[in-house]
């Protein structure tokens, strides 16, 4: 099915399956390649990008954790996104960019080259989950979220994936959806590809960063509920805390909000609960264009 698709590659569109790099590059054999994904969603006017600007410094802010150069700015990245947009006829669906060292690595450990991109346009389809909002089960994973001594934790880092990949497998084992990193301190972290968030006493809560990544959807949540007049809180949460929410979900680009329905052995009552559907209700609302409070979070990309 994506066969038909095209992806930008350093300036060119080129077919799906032409995209590739060598299998001694820098990005795939020493694992240094970072990204980005991002929503995009039907406009009043044409597709919009959800908080692109966010992403796109977040990328430029994991470059810059990394040592790591860009070789295009904001706005040829833009432009690449809507070229993507436009070649892969998108209106609901997701962008996924890479930046990676396409120079070879076969002995050398620091590249001199800046970094290749490639922008991929992603029509929505089933299983790519969008906005998927079935209550889930989660555990505590028994491998801890990497420690930010060891490498940058807020870099968007595809070698930073290898724990989370670990951690799904984990939970899956035992049944679960999705299973909690905790840091080595013992501190609620968040999951392979998702931010947490609980509800206790009409108040959300969600890990504070220094762990974590710096979620855009968090970010949006946190930003927003305030909106719904519901108060928000970021500190160090602890595993007892989540156990004991009155509501719990977790949130990513794809779905947006997934309400949780059993934590370990815990089931929660009411799923999802008031606070997460107020929230999910003005997510929905602001990611179609409904709430012209945030319409400054729709970039017009088509
Ligand atoms: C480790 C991790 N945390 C949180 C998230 C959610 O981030 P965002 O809201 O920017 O998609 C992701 C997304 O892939 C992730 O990989």
């Amino acid at each position: 099915m994506f066969e038909d698709l095209k992806v930008w590659m350093n300036g060119k569109m080129v077919p799906w399956n032409e995209a590739n790099v060598h299998v001694l590059s820098h990005g795939f054999s020493r694992g240094s390649a970072i990204f980005e994904v991002f929503g995009i969603h039907p406009g009043p006017s044409g597709p919009v990008a959800f908080r692109m600007d966010r992403h796109l410094e977040r990328l430029f802010r994991s470059a810059e954790l990394l040592g790591m150069e860009m070789a295009y700015d904001e706005k040829q990245l833009t432009q690449a996104v809507v070229q993507s947009v436009a070649a892969n006829r998108i209106s609901r669906g997701l962008i996924k960019l890479m930046a990676f060292y396409g120079e070879q690595a076969v002995i050398s450990l620091i590249p001199n080259s800046k970094l290749d991109v490639a922008v991929c346009g992603i029509p929505a389809f089933e299983d790519l989950g969008l906005d998927q909002a079935a209550p889930i089960d989660i555990c505590f994973s028994t491998y801890r979220k990497l420690h930010p001594a060891t490498a940058p934790v807020e870099a968007k880092a595809c070698a930073n994936y290898l724990s989370g990949m670990l951690a799904r497998k984990d939970a899956k084992n035992r049944g679960f959806d999705v299973g909690i990193l905790l840091t080595l301190e013992g501190f609620v972290a968040e999951g392979s590809v998702e931010s947490i968030f609980l509800v206790k006493d009409g108040v959300l809560k969600t890990p504070k960063p220094g762990n974590i990544l710096r979620s855009v959807t968090r970010l949006s949540i946190l930003e927003a509920a305030p909106a719904a007049g519901i108060k928000v809180c970021e500190e160090q949460i602890t595993p007892e805390q989540l156990m004991d929410a009155d509501e719990v979900f977790v949130c990513h680009t794809g779905a947006k909000m997934i309400p949780v329905k059993r934590i370990e052995n815990r089931v929660l009552g009411e799923v999802p609960g008031p606070v997460t559907k107020t929230l999910r209700r003005l997510m929905d609302d602001i990611c179609n264009s409904r709430d012209n409070r945030f319409t400054s979070w729709l970039q017009p990309v088509g």
